[in-house]
């Protein structure tokens, strides 16, 4: 069986959780090596996935190591050289969301691994998640998506945006709901109406929008990070069908005016494992099955700047 050899750089909280253990479990994935500036980190995570070659500088993983891939699972304000080195050198590349600080850093790395051969996947989990995609295979087999809804509320009143600050929150947390926007209308953006608040802060922290899409669809952000609690919920409508979709518990389809039909986002994954229901297996297996494939994967670099684009419209285009 062709094996894809991988060099991991980060030992963090994602690849420990969900990433390192996904790839783990396939018979047809080496875990070559792994690199973290912190040795604690990379000798726990080493010895738990029995990962031979460690490295604290991820340049010399990269000269040592003869990998297929690498996967860098960092800060986004830490990622633009790794994940350059790494291109140059022809490996392909798998990145957590979002892909980087700024639309035209992606854009750089989308242009990079263009002309390098390479391919490139950010791990938009969301997309991924059983539940989702059987929601939108019912809603599209009925007709074209015509209104879609992605909404992430959290209270993290006072709390400031992530790592220190070093990205604004739109960008790293509610790019989800952003890139969902995208992927439910199925289509690319025509316009942008918005409104971005900073409430009590310093920093935007409520971001709403209605977006044009090319197919006619209309697509609603609401985001918020000064309400209740965490909700994560999107809607997908087309001509006599709504998907109400809660990817953490059950996705709710009513269809010309008849009794609703409810479906468990375990049971339609077949496990209890957040890490499987939750779209980040098969993230990672839809990686390694595209380079097998030699096919790009759907969430890669140049993908995933537009969605990059679509965040930058909604500062642009906001009435404040
Ligand atoms: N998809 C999701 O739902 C989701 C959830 C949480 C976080 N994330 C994303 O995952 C990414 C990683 O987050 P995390 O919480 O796992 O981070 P983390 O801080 O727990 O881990 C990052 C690791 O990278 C290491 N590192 C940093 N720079 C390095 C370098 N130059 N060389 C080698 N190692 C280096 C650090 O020492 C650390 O161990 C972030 O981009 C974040 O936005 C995604």
């Amino acid at each position: 069986m062709e094996r894809i050899r991988l060099g991991l750089i980060g030992a963090g909280g994602m690849a420990n959780a969900v990433h390192y253990p996904s790839l783990a479990e396939m018979p047809d994935v080496e875990l070559k090596a792994l690199c973290d500036l912190d040795e604690e980190r990379l000798r726990k995570t080493a010895d738990r996935f029995r990962i031979a070659a460690r490295y604290t500088n991820y340049r010399s993983m990269l000269e040592n190591e003869q990998v297929d891939a690498v996967y860098a699972l960092m800060p986004p304000h830490q990622l633009f050289d790794p994940v350059m080195d790494a291109i140059e050198r022809g490996k392909h590349v798998f990145i957590e969301k979002p892909p980087a600080i700024t639309s035209d850093q992606c854009l750089q790395m989308a242009t990079a691994a263009r002309s390098r051969g390479v391919h490139t996947m950010v791990a938009f989990n969301r997309r991924f998640i059983p539940v989702m995609q059987k929601a939108r295979e019912m809603v599209t087999a009925k007709g074209d998506v015509i209104q879609v809804v992605s909404t992430f509320y959290k209270d993290y009143r006072g709390q400031p945006p992530y790592y220190r600050g070093a990205v604004d929150i739109l960008t790293s947390d509610m790019i989800h709901a952003v890139d969902m926007l995208r992927w439910m209308a199925g289509a690319e953006v025509v316009d942008v109406v918005s409104d971005v608040q900073s409430r009590n802060a310093s920093y935007a922290n409520m971001f709403n929008a209605l977006v044009r899409f090319e197919n006619g669809c209309v697509g609603a952000l609401l985001g918020n990070w000064n309400v209740g609690g965490r909700r994560h919920v999107f809607e997908m409508h087309a001509d006599g069908i709504s998907a109400y979709c809660n990817p953490d518990s059950t996705v709710e389809i009513l269809a010309d005016n008849g009794q609703p039909i409810v479906f468990s986002a375990k049971e339609v994954a077949g496990s209890e494992e957040n890490r499987v229901y939750y779209g980040f297996a098969a993230e990672n297996r839809h990686f390694v099955d595209s380079l097998k494939a030699g096919r790009e994967p759907q969430t890669n670099f140049n993908d995933a700047h537009k969605t990059m684009q679509l965040v930058d419209l909604i500062y642009r285009n906001a009435w404040n």
